[in-house]
């Protein structure tokens, strides 16, 4: 049993076994069960009130004070200081969005989309990164590794070209990765390894070779991460003014977001931050249901962290997965995953938000998509599943015309310009190779190319016809 203020913890309150905060572990020694930073509160002096954060505001040429993560470093604080490596992650934006709201069917003023592809690396993942990274070199390592459908990797990769800290190893399936995040992981020089296998193949592969290899784990399953990803609650807050919205959409794939969303929200709550959690919406790709069949069809809880039947009803599914020869599908790569690593700790935070699990076609996530870029920012497709998702809540009156919603926007429009390319084309055999093969039958929201001869009069003419002038 350790004695520090900080230190890593079971998260199952039956086994509750406790590690130094400078061991690098994925996995609780005693029961396999995840692991938590945990702090004790009463001996850290945590934040009274908002105003630590802005009182930050006035020295953001400090990198700790400019990151959007470590300006709430007193609400992760595990690392001194001198070890935080930060590349200005987290300067993102909640941005207000009318032709969101209505596409989904609320009130326009009262849809926000946190957009997580302004990241270094252009996505949600950096936010997590310096977290686990900070933590890495704090205790001395000197490779990292992770498996990835792309935005992972990517993140790790630039963390370590632009720190020089660690040298990045990183392992993809075979095909399944958006080309914006191979690029991405290429450029910045990652040792890249290609398994002939999926993610969830990758996934199982990465752990077994770090530990064989010593190299540090960077992926979801570190607790680290996860304390980094907090802060994507902190910055919605932040931008509402210190107020608590009805809903947090939420895509999910590994339920690292997910997660780190509900322990943040706890840890407000039990520190009088805010006097009310949000409701939370965890939606799946259609094709990549594994969470919603657990929660909504099966009927899989958290239950306080008693385990009860858990581990063996998901053996049960996943068994059951092995023997159909079950693979995730779903043109939304990013959350391609039927053994998301961060399961138990996602029901937590279903528990503590109150929460709900819905799955999206392909279809209604290109959809959204589309409408997301029509109104805005753009995202990549996984991103595109959480305004698919409010969409369908709000058809179904969970979600109520008058809340206030935010979709989170994890990814970066730049990240898949294939599966862009292929909504909006006029080529209609791209169209059936990227698209009609997943099942998407329609481009409603396509804004196509129009086709002109090289010829002055010509291109007057298509612009006049088609061009809106007001
Ligand atoms: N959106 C994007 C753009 C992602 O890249 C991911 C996960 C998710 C959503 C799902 O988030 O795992 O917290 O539920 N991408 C991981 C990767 C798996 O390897 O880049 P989650």
């Amino acid at each position: 049993m350790t004695t520090d203020a900080v230190f890593q913890r079971c998260i199952w309150p039956t086994c509750a076994a406790t590690y130094a905060l400078g061991e690098a572990r994925v996995a609780c020694a005693e029961c396999g069960g995840l692991l938590d930073v945990a702090y004790d509160w009463e001996r850290l002096e945590p934040p009274g009130s908002w105003d630590f954060v802005e009182k930050k505001w006035g020295r953001r040429t400090e990198p700790l004070c400019f990151s959007g993560v470590w300006r709430f470093r007193e609400l992760l604080p595990f690392a001194e200081p001198r070890h935080v490596v930060t590349i200005g992650e987290g300067q993102t934006l909640l941005h207000k969005s009318d032709g969101v709201a209505d596409y989904i069917g609320v009130q326009r003023g009262r849809l926000y989309l946190q957009y997580e592809g302004l990241n270094p690396s252009g996505s949600f993942k950096d936010n997590g990164m310096t977290a686990a990274f900070t933590h890495a070199r704090a205790i001395g390592a000197s490779r990292a590794a992770c498996a990835s459908t792309g935005n992972t990797s990517a993140s790790l990769a630039v963390y370590c070209s632009v720190t020089k800290h660690m040298q990045a190893v990183i392992f993809i399936g075979s095909g399944k990765i958006a080309f914006g995040k191979l690029s991405q992981a290429l450029d910045y020089g990652a040792l890249t390894v290609q398994i002939a296998g999926d993610f969830d193949d990758a996934m199982q592969r990465v752990r077994e070779a770090a530990e064989a290899l010593n190299i540090y784990l960077v992926n979801s399953v570190n607790p680290f991460r996860l304390e980094g990803q907090k802060t994507i609650m902190y910055r919605v807050l932040e931008a509402l003014q210190w107020e608590v919205p009805d809903w947090i959409v939420v895509p999910g794939g590994n339920l690292g977001n997910s997660s780190a969303f509900g322990k943040a929200f706890a840890e407000l709550k039990a520190l009088g931050l805010i006097d009310r959690v949000p409701r939370l919406a965890v939606i799946n790709a259609a094709g990549a249901n594994t969470l919603f069949e657990l929660y909504e069809t099966i009927g899989l809880r958290w239950n306080h962290g008693q385990p009860g039947g858990h581990n063996d009803e998901v053996r049960a599914f996943y068994d059951h997965m092995n023997e159909q020869g079950h693979r995730a599908e779903t043109i939304a790569s990013a959350i391609e995953i039927n053994r998301p690593v961060n399961l138990a700790k996602c029901l937590r935070a279903l528990e503590i938000c109150q929460g709900v699990v819905r799955e999206v076609t392909d279809q209604e996530i290109l959809d959204a998509k589309a409408q997301v870029g029509a109104g805005g920012l753009g995202c990549e497709p996984a991103s595109g599943a959480s305004v698919a998702g409010a969409k369908r809540l709000r058809e179904e009156g969970i979600i109520g015309r008058d809340e206030r919603v935010v979709c989170v926007l994890t990814g970066h429009q730049l990240k898949d310009p294939t599966a862009t390319v292929a909504y909006h084309t006029t080529d209609q055999d791209e169209f059936n190779r990227v698209l009609a093969s997943r099942g998407v039958r329609r481009a409603t929201y396509a804004n196509r190319a129009v086709a002109v001869p090289n010829e002055l009069d010509d291109i007057i003419k298509a612009i006049q016809l088609y061009s809106r002038t007001s």
